[in-house]
């Protein structure tokens, strides 16, 4: 991450007061030293959001996400650290300084990468509409793109040839190392100097981010290679996870509202029909970041995934991510073609909208899936579907909408209203409770650590990340004491790999710059998501049970939880097992 000066930071934030920047996104009620209000983070009805004036701090006890503005605006804008500085500093009329020699160096190689993905775009079009593209365009015909449609998105044709591109850039004045910086040529595993053209024979695409730049590309094989689409690899500009097809064309549209679909040549199908608020990820499942773009451009968002199973499972966990950041969710079934693009083509764009027009909500979806499963007529199956139907009801806040579908069921089902209400308030009562548990588990055991694949789920380990905990709380309020810490505690006593790179970390920072306040340099140190669990440490673990008397007791307590550990990395621990499994499928 870029460093700003302490100076500049400083001046930013006396003129971004946080309860001030706060209160243009949250509507905002003093409460005692802080003020409180819903959180712009995640789905409540009673406020845990807190902003706190005096350490211009804030920090949600329901999400646990936390930090000062610049994490605030990173979150609520969806922006890089410096974009942020960069926009809290355009809001007050604040110049930002010029960065360091690395920053510059590292925004060169940026502009650079963009440039070449540019240079690039034009010659895989060139050569699209020379003889030597003919198979591309062909191809793409056959698939009922329209000249139109091949301008606008900037198709092109990678020709089947090692060494094309690479001449090509060669003599634009672009480098080897220029060239692998962007991930377009691959490296030769015997001879590591030699490059060749990474797309190769492929139908290009390229991917634009929503502020005009060409980040990418995807390319779709003209032969059988099993792997249909290649898209870049990831590099200083090009993040598979935080961005959306066409979502430069998508982000103003008069839908009001964005079309999710699965794959490019959805998207463009669905374009070329005048469906222009249609967008795709890009080669992966949808992330929550690309939720949170979306939701820059709107609240609306309409799923029209594949009609196979990938596409169906796909849909249940896009709905889930886009809840999460309060997003509005209907669903489209493409029935009688695969996907989209098969379907506007079967059946044409009025059809379509018809489709568009008839869409589910999320709700209504999840239902017509779980129906669709069982035969009503057998007892045993019709139990088991009103209980999934159950459970789906019981997610919904809203007291009328759960009425609505409970008198659903019972017209379903035959089943009287008052036995399946009765059914529901208690599974709500006992989800109440379930939530209230695992909520009290995952401030200590989830996050401290989760991330680095050392948080084990026990009782055990929560008296370990508490331990921890305590000792970057220590450091985060006490930073004065800074030298008596290190003398008694050292990065090999912690277990939890998260916390021992963060007591490093801010060991040194406080090195470097003693009289600095630790709480306001994370947003420059860690990831958001971070800055929220070490907001968690401050507000929820240690600033109860700590205080700056107690470094040698906290020491002890952690070396304590150490050794206990230690002695207990036998194997009979069965939760060792769970962990390893939950690691498991975690680390898919
Ligand atoms: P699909 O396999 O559904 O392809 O992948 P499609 O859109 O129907 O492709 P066509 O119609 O045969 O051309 C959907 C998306 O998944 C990603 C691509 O982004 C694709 O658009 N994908 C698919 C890959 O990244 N790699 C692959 O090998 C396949
Ligand atoms: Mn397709």
């Amino acid at each position: 991450m870029p460093q700003f000066g302490e100076e500049f930071l400083s001046e930013l934030r006396n003129r971004c007061d946080i309860v001030t920047v706060v209160s243009r996104y949250v509507n905002l009620k003093k409460s005692s030293s802080s003020f409180v209000g819903l959180c712009p983070f995640h789905n409540e009805k009673t406020p845990s959001f807190h902003v706190n004036p005096a350490k211009q701090m804030f920090y949600c006890f329901g999400c646990h996400a936390g930090g000062d503005v610049i994490t605030f605006i990173m979150k609520s804008e969806n922006l890089t650290y410096p974009e942020a500085v960069q926009f809290l500093a355009d809001s007050v009329g604040l110049h930002v300084p010029k960065n360091t020699a690395i920053d510059s160096e590292i925004s060169f190689l940026r502009k650079r990468i963009l440039e070449m993905n540019r240079v690039a775009a034009r010659y895989f079009h060139n050569t699209l509409m020379s003889d030597e593209g003919k198979p591309g365009l062909e191809y793409i015909k056959k698939r009922g793109l329209s000249p139109q449609s091949i301008v606008r998105f900037g198709i092109g044709y990678a020709p089947e040839s090692w060494d094309s591109l690479v001449k090509y850039m060669h003599s634009q004045g672009y480098s080897d190392n220029d060239l692998k910086s962007a991930g377009l040529v691959s490296v030769s595993e015997s001879k590591e100097t030699r490059i060749f053209d990474k797309f190769r024979n492929r139908v290009m695409f390229p991917i634009i981010d929503y502020r005009n730049n060409i980040i990418g590309f995807g390319g779709r094989t003209l032969a059988d290679d099993p792997a249909k689409y290649l898209n870049s690899p990831e590099n200083l500009v090009f993040r598979k996870g935080e961005n959306l097809y066409a979502i430069n064309y998508a982000r103003t549209n008069k839908l009001g509202a964005l079309i999710l679909v699965e794959g490019y040549m959805d998207v463009i199908a669905l374009h070329q029909a005048g469906f222009n608020a249609a967008v795709a990820t890009l080669g992966t499942a949808l992330t929550p970041n690309q939720a949170r773009l979306m939701k820059r451009f709107t609240d609306k968002i309409i799923i029209c995934y594949d009609s196979d199973a990938a596409g169906k499972n796909a849909t249940r966990r896009a709905i889930e991510i886009l809840k999460n950041v309060d997003l509005d969710v209907k669903v489209v079934t493409v029935t009688g073609g695969k996907d989209p693009d098969e379907f506007i083509k079967a059946y044409g764009a009025e059809k379509f909208r018809e489709l568009l027009d008839g869409s589910s909500n999320d709700i209504e979806y999840k239902l017509g899936e779980i129906g669709f499963k069982y035969n009503m007529d057998i007892d045993s199956e019709k139990a088991a579907c009103v209980r999934e139907y159950l459970a789906v009801i019981s997610g919904i806040k809203s007291r009328v909408e759960r009425e609505v579908y409970t008198d659903r069921i019972a017209r379903e089902t035959g089943l009287t209203k008052e036995n399946l209400t009765a059914e529901l308030e208690n599974i709500i009562r006992k989800k109440a409770i379930e939530e209230k548990k695992t909520e009290e588990k995952k401030i200590y055991s989830e996050l401290s650590g989760g991330k680095a694949g050392t948080g084990f789920r026990t009782k055990k380990n929560i008296a370990v990340s508490r331990a921890e905990g305590d000792v970057i709380s220590l450091i985060l309020n006490f930073p004065q004491k800074i030298e008596q810490i290190e003398k008694l505690i050292s990065p090999d006593d912690f277990i939890t790999d998260f916390n021992r790179r963060v007591y490093t970390v801010l060991c040194e920072k406080l090195k470097e710059n003693p009289s600095g306040e630790p709480h306001l340099m994370l947003s420059s140190l860690f990831e958001p998501d971070e800055v929220g669990i070490l907001m968690g440490y401050i507000m929820e673990v240690g600033a109860l049970s700590v205080d700056g008397d107690e470094i040698a007791a906290v020491a002890e307590r952690l070396k304590a939880e150490k050794k206990k550990k230690d002695a207990s990395a036998g194997i009979s621990d069965a939760n060792f097992q769970k962990y390893l499994e939950d690691l498991k499928k975690k680390g898919k």
